[in-house]
C-alpha cells in the first residue's frame, strides 16, 4: 500500500518524508488555503517546494471547471515538475481532460468519487488514481468501506490499472481497514500515519524491557 500525506504543510511533510515510508502527497484548493498559500506565482513556488521534499507522485488540483480551463491549468502544473499528478474533479469536462492527459502520458488523480459509477468512468477516461472521500462518506452515515470494496471489486473484473486512493482519511483505522479490503493507495493527516504506531502494550513492554536492563547493569557494577 503507498502511503501519501494530505497536507500542504511542509514540515509535516518532511516529518513524514524523514519517517521513510512515504509515497507522495495529496493537496487540495483548501489545504493550501490553510497554509496561507494563494496567487499563482505562490501556489507554483509551494508546489515546487514539495516536490523538492518528496520522492513522487505529489498531486496538484485545478481550479477551473471547464474543460479548456482544466487543460491550461493542468498543463502548466504538470510543466513544473515530473512528480506533478494532475488532480480533476469529478465532474463533466473533467472527464474529457481526464481522458486528455491520459492520451498525453500525463498522470492524473480524479478527485470527489462518492459513487463506484463515479469511479469506473474516471478509470474508463484513464485516471491514474481515483480518490474515494471515505471520511466525507461517514460523516453522513454512508458505507465508505464498502465503496472502497466495491471499486475494487469493478477495477478487478475488469483489469483497469487505475489505482484506488482512499482519501479524506481521519485516523489509523481507516488505513487499516482499507489496507484489508485492497486500496492501493491512502491519503491522509500525519496523524493518522503516527496513529499506526501506537499500542499500549508496546510503550510498556518497551518501559519493562528497558527498566529491566537498568537493573541488571546496576546489579552488574555493583559486583
Ligand atoms: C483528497 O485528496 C483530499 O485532499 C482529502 O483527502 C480530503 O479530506 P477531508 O475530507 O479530510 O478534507
Amino acid at each position: 500500500m503507498k502511503f501519501f500525506i494530505d497536507t500542504a504543510n511542509l514540515e509535516q511533510i518532511k516529518e513524514a518524508q524523514a519517517l521513510g515510508v512515504l509515497d507522495g502527497v495529496t493537496t487540495n484548493p483548501s489545504l493550501m488555503a490553510k497554509e496561507g498559500i494563494s496567487g499563482q506565482a505562490n501556489v507554483i513556488a509551494h508546489y515546487k517546494a514539495i516536490c523538492a521534499i518528496v520522492d513522487d507522485n505529489v498531486s496538484a488540483e485545478v481550479i477551473a471547471t471547464d474543460y479548456e480551463g482544466m487543460i491550461a491549468e493542468g498543463n502548466a502544473l504538470a510543466a513544473l515538475d515530473n512528480k506533478i499528478v494532475v488532480k480533476i474533479p469529478m465532474i463533466k469536462d473533467g472527464i474529457k481532460a481526464l481522458k486528455y492527459f491520459s492520451d498525453k502520458g500525463i498522470r492524473t488523480n480524479c478527485t470527489l468519487i462518492f459513487t463506484a459509477g463515479q469511479a469506473l468512468l474516471a478509470a474508463k477516461a484513464g485516471a491514474s488514481y481515483v480518490s474515494p472521500f471515505l471520511g466525507r462518506l461517514d460523516d453522513i452515515g454512508a458505507d465508505s468501506f464498502g465503496l472502497i470494496e466495491d471499486i475494487r471489486l469493478i477495477f478487478d473484473n475488469y483489469g483497469y490499472e487505475t489505482q484506488i486512493l482512499a482519501a479524506s482519511i481521519r485516523n489509523s483505522v481507516h488505513i487499516v481497514e482499507c489496507a484489508k479490503i485492497g486500496a492501493d493507495v491512502m491519503t491522509g493527516p500525519l496523524s493518522s500515519i503516527l496513529g499506526l504506531l501506537k499500542h499500549p502494550l508496546t510503550d510498556s513492554g518497551l518501559a519493562q524491557f528497558l527498566a529491566d536492563h537498568k537493573k541488571a547493569a546496576e546489579a552488574e557494577a555493583a559486583k
